[in-house]
């Protein structure tokens, strides 16, 4: 049993005034593998680091397997970490780095031969084990760490942005291979990324960071799909969640010259703003007018590939749409979009919060249902 639970963690750097974590509150479930994202600054290296017993909190528990750990040392906690910087030794073969805990540990010639030998197949360094990390490319160095974190058969793994060193075709190759060795090994997990896509990719669960608070924390298509606030739309997902101000009067959601039947949820909202949001590909898109399309006017027209990216004008609003690559779209045309069913959120204008999110999500959830 190795949960990882958080409560109420509080950090504020010496130097620093703000708290750069800010009574953070959260539980990675034993076998679990969740992700912390945030823009960079938001505290995800303060809050891993605290876990890891790096940095000690001002206030609040750390517990392992139900445990408290916040006054033990760091080696005394059952973890091992990978960090983005590979910190393997340069003046050790691979077999050596990868081994490293395993000798600290004093385990015997032939069991230590085993482990490095299956962690490094694990890993697809079986090959390389008597070069020196000099001998390497960048993905195998941070091969070898991660070999030498799993080796270990620590009770919970910490990762701090272990891609972000690696070019992009290599970053999207190790993350599919990091998610398939994860759940093979089962082991409690925390990974810290500042990438939305690395977050949604490979975690069990999301806990989506800004200024030191968990904004919302949840299954990765479930925050994607409803967000809790503004922020947590616009930083999930590329692009991000399109936003529009509409009023709600006489029962319809009026947003500039046009008028959408608006749903119960806003039955209190009559007479006042609210903030729509909506997703890219959750726009319908016809070159032909129809009864309750809205039409738009193309302003920029980009081939993804897969699919055409087009930003359109709507009234004041500027709306990303994603369309199907066949369609027939060029600058200045006008179009007809149509919201797909169910896929309006709502906001509070002056808070941000949802203004309701289906129970059973964790985190900060906006649930202010009156103006
Ligand atoms: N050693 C430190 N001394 C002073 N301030 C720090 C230190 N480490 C981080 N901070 C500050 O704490 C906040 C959170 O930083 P960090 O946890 O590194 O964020 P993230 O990993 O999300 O980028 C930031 O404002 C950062 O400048
Ligand atoms: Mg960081």
């Amino acid at each position: 049993m190795s949960a990882v639970t958080v409560h109420n963690l509080v950090k504020t750097y010496a130097s620093g005034g703000k708290r750069a974590t800010d009574d953070v509150s959260l539980e990675v479930a034993d076998g679990e593998f969740l992700v912390l994202v945030g823009p960079s600054g938001c505290g995800k290296t303060t809050l891993l680091r605290m876990v890891a017993g790096l940095e000690t909190p001002d206030s609040g528990t750390v517990s392992i397997g139900g445990r408290d750990v916040t006054d033990l040392p760091a080696r005394q906690r059952g973890l091992s970490m990978v960090f983005q910087s590979y910190a393997i030794f340069p003046h050790m073969k691979v077999r050596q780095n990868i081994g490293f805990g395993l000798m600290m540990r004093k385990v015997p010639k032939e069991e230590f031969d085993r482990r490095v030998k299956r962690a490094a197949e694990l890993l697809q360094l079986g090959e390389f084990l008597d070069r020196y990390p000099a001998q390497l490319s960048g993905g195998q160095r941070q091969r070898v760490a991660v070999a030498r974190a799993i080796v270990v058969d620590a009770a919970v793994l910490l990762m701090d942005e272990p891609l972000s060193n690696l070019d992009a075709l290599l970053r999207l190759q190790f993350r599919a291979e990091l998610k398939r060795i994860v759940s093979q090994i089962g082991t409690t997990t925390l990974y810290v990324t500042h990438d939305q896509a690395e977050a949604m990719s490979l975690g069990d669960r999301v806990a989506v960071m800004r200024d030191g608070k968990v904004a919302q924390i949840g299954a990765p298509l479930e925050v994607y799909d409803r967000p809790a606030d503004r922020f947590v739309g616009g930083f999930l997902g590329s692009p991000p969640m399109n936003f529009l101000t509409a009023t709600v009067r006489d029962g319809s959601l009026v947003i500039g010259d046009v008028s959408l039947p608006a749903p119960d949820l806003l039955s209190t909202w009559e007479g006042h703003e609210v903030v729509v949001g909506v997703r890219a590909e959750n726009i319908q898109v016809s070159e032909e007018p129809a009864p309750g399309w809205v039409p738009a006017q193309v302003e920029v027209v980009e081939p993804t590939g897969a699919a055409l990216l087009l930003t359109a004008r709507l009234g004041e609003a500027q709306l990303k749409i994603q369309a199907p690559a066949t369609f027939p779209a060029g600058p200045d045309q006008q179009v007809h979009l149509r919201p797909a069913p169910k896929a309006l959120r709502f906001y509070d204008p002056s808070t941000g919060l949802a203004l309701a999110v289906d129970q059973g999500l964790g985190g900060r959830v906006g649930r202010r249902v009156t103006p």
